[in-house]
């Protein structure tokens, strides 16, 4: 079966290990296999849902498009695109808003992390961002959606919006319901300084986080100044789950190593977490310092990145415009 691939990253820049690990990996790998269509897209409307300095925000759109091609996705094979240039996707999130209720926005738990205590002061484009999302995948027909957990609620109700619309419409199968591919074995990077809290690139430490342009010094800095706690590596993975920190920095380096946790736990179990921080510091070295250096020098090269996300607006232009006309027909405007 051709699997349709569609996701979203949004260019608010410090892309960090959480994003490359739960969502970036996955699309190169998806990207690599010749029977997937996949398109890439730079999600410039969501990155509005807060304030940005239009000028980061522009060098922030070309450093997404350099990480996804350091990272290993190859422009010849995908569509790469910034959302704001397709307007279809500002318009169908308008009807789309029109399908999805009050009672299934409410319940989205990122929302209320995001706007934190003051509900009132939080843009009306943060409350209905999902509702962005889901016109951005169902545009598309994607059939498979790769996301790190955290956005795992939202897919939940881009999936019920189609099947609303399909429905309330009586056009059975016209929106595909897209399948969420999460990363199994460890899905939530979470912060170098806090195994209970996301890795996220609004963190105010820059401690917390490894981001994907950080020179090799500064990722071993950071590796060694990460959070454990006071005992040797565990033994297994029912303990394991009791200690964030080591679960953390072990579920990292399992993920950068493509092996399981098991595996991991038993090549270090009784180890002091030094030892462990010198091995983990080397492979994260080996797999992010020659992306963090391609993606410097990509960025050299504007007029390179501005190429790839013109050709790919018109290709999506060209799928997202087929899909506008039949919604149009069958709402009856
Ligand atoms: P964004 O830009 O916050 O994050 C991009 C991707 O990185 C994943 N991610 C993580 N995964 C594991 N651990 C972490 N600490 C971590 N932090 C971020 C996210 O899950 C995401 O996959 N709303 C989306 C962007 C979006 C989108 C879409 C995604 C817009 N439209 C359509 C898929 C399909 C977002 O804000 O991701």
């Amino acid at each position: 079966m051709v699997k349709k691939i569609f996701s979203g990253v949004q260019p608010t820049g410090n892309l960090h290990l959480g994003n490359y690990l739960g969502a970036i990996k996955n699309f190169v790998e998806l990207n690599n296999d010749n029977q997937n269509k996949c398109v890439f897209c730079v999600v410039d409307l969501h990155a509005i849902t807060v304030k940005q300095d239009p000028k980061e925000l522009r060098n922030n759109i070309r450093e997404t498009v350099a990480t996804f091609i350091a990272s290993g996705i190859d422009p010849s094979k995908s569509i790469i695109f910034n959302q704001s240039k397709v307007t279809a996707h500002s318009e169908i999130a308008w009807i789309l808003s029109c399908v999805a209720r009050m009672g299934w926005l409410n319940r989205m738990t990122q929302f209320k992390e995001k706007a934190g205590k003051d509900k009132e002061k939080a843009s009306v484009g943060l409350y209905s961002y999902p509702i962005l999302m889901a016109a951005d995948i169902l545009l598309y027909d994607a059939t498979h959606v790769p996301v790190g957990d955290d956005q795992k609620q939202h897919l939940e109700l881009c999936r019920d919006i189609a099947q609303k619309f399909n429905n309330d419409f009586e056009v059975e199968d016209f929106f595909v319901i897209p399948e969420p591919l999460i990363q199994k074995e460890f899905s939530r990077i979470m912060s170098l300084k806090d195994g209970l809290k996301k890795m996220s690139k609004s963190d105010e430490s820059d401690l917390s986080r490894i981001n994907l342009t950080d020179t090799k010094d500064q990722i071993i800095n950071k590796i060694k100044k990460a959070k454990t706690d006071s005992l040797p590596l565990p033994s297994n993975v029912e303990e394991l789950n009791k200690r964030p920190e080591a679960l953390n920095l072990i579920g990292i380096y399992s993920s950068l190593n493509n092996s399981s946790l098991e595996e991991t736990i038993k090549n270090f179990s009784g180890k002091n977490f030094s030892d462990f921080k010198n091995s983990l510091s080397q492979l994260m070295v080996d797999k992010i310092d020659p992306i963090s250096l391609e993606i410097r020098k990509l960025l050299d090269d504007s007029d390179y990145l501005d190429q790839i996300l013109s050709e790919g607006v018109k290709k999506a232009q060209e799928i997202a415009s087929q899909k506008v006309k039949k919604i149009h027909e069958i709402i009856g405007f």
